[in-house]
C-alpha cells in the first residue's frame, strides 16, 4: 500500500476514534490494516485522557492488538451490550453497504457489530464506490463450515451468477482457515441490483451455525397427526 493510503488510513481512523468514541464504552475492535491505526489512537485517548474502555475483539488479530496495546480486553460473554463498534471495510457504496472481510474475519466482525448500538466504519478513499465491485475486485467474502463449500458454492453461483472461489492459503499449501476453523469462498459476482435479497438468501444456505430446527420434521408430525385424526373420525 502507498504512503498516501497509509496517509488516508491513520487520518480517518484516527477521526473516527476522535469523534466517536467517548468515556465508559465497550467498543467493539474491529480487523484488518486500518483499525491498526484506530487502536493505536484509542490506546493513546485512554491514556491520555485516563478513559475507562472495555474491548470486544473481532478476530485473532485483534485480541493481540488489545492487548499489545495494554488495553482491556473483554468477550461478548460479558459485555453483550456494546457501545460502539469499530472497523475498517474493503468497499463502501453510495447507501452505505459494505464488503467486508478481505482479511478473513467477517464472521467474528458481523456479530460483534450487530451487538453494538453503533457501527463506525473506518473508510479511506480508496473504499468508496457508487456500486459494489468498483473498487474491491475481489469479490463477496462468504465464511463456510468446510465439508459445505462445494455445495454453498453451487447454491450461490445457481442463484445469482458469478464465481465462487475457495479462498487459498499464501504462506501453507491448501485453503485459508478462520478464526472459526472454517473456509472462505471469494464470490466475484457479475451484477447485483438488490443486496439485502443477496445477503438473506446467501444466509439461508445451509452452511453454518443451523438452528436447530427442521420445518420437514414438523411438517410429518403434522402428518402423522392428520392421519390419525383421521383413523379417529372413521
Ligand atoms: C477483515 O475481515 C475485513 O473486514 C477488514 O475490516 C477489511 O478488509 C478492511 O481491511 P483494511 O483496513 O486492511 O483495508
Amino acid at each position: 500500500s502507498t504512503a498516501m493510503a497509509e496517509e488516508a488510513k491513520k487520518l480517518a481512523a484516527y477521526a473516527a476514534v476522535d469523534n466517536h468514541i467517548q468515556n465508559n464504552q465497550v467498543v467493539g475492535v474491529g480487523s484488518g490494516s486500518t483499525i491498526v491505526y484506530a487502536v493505536d489512537r484509542l490506546a493513546e485517548r485512554v491514556r491520555q485522557e485516563k478513559l475507562n474502555i472495555v474491548c470486544v475483539p473481532t478476530s485473532f488479530q485483534a485480541r493481540q492488538l488489545i492487548l499489545q496495546h495494554g488495553l482491556s480486553l473483554s468477550d461478548l460473554d460479558r459485555h453483550p451490550d456494546l457501545d460502539v463498534a469499530i472497523d475498517g471495510a474493503d468497499e463502501v457504496d453510495d447507501s452505505l453497504t459494505l464488503i467486508k472481510g478481505g482479511g478473513g474475519c467477517l464472521t467474528q466482525e458481523k456479530i460483534v457489530a450487530g451487538c453494538a448500538k453503533h457501527f463506525i466504519v473506518i473508510a479511506d478513499f480508496r473504499k468508496d464506490s457508487t456500486a459494489l465491485g468498483q473498487q474491491w475486485k475481489k469479490g463477496v467474502p462468504v465464511e463456510v463450515v468446510p465439508m459445505a463449500y462445494v455445495p454453498v458454492s453451487r447454491a450461490i453461483t445457481r442463484r445469482f451468477g458469478g464465481e465462487a472461489v475457495l479462498r487459498m492459503a499464501v504462506s501453507k499449501a491448501g485453503p485459508v482457515v478462520t478464526d472459526n476453523s472454517n473456509f472462505i469462498l471469494d464470490w466475484k459476482f457479475e451484477h447485483v441490483q438488490n443486496w439485502k435479497e443477496v445477503n438473506t438468501a446467501i444466509k439461508m444456505i445451509p452452511v453454518a451455525p443451523i438452528a436447530g430446527i427442521d420445518i420437514r420434521v414438523q411438517l410429518s408430525k403434522r402428518r402423522v397427526q392428520l392421519q390419525a385424526q383421521q383413523l379417529i373420525l372413521r
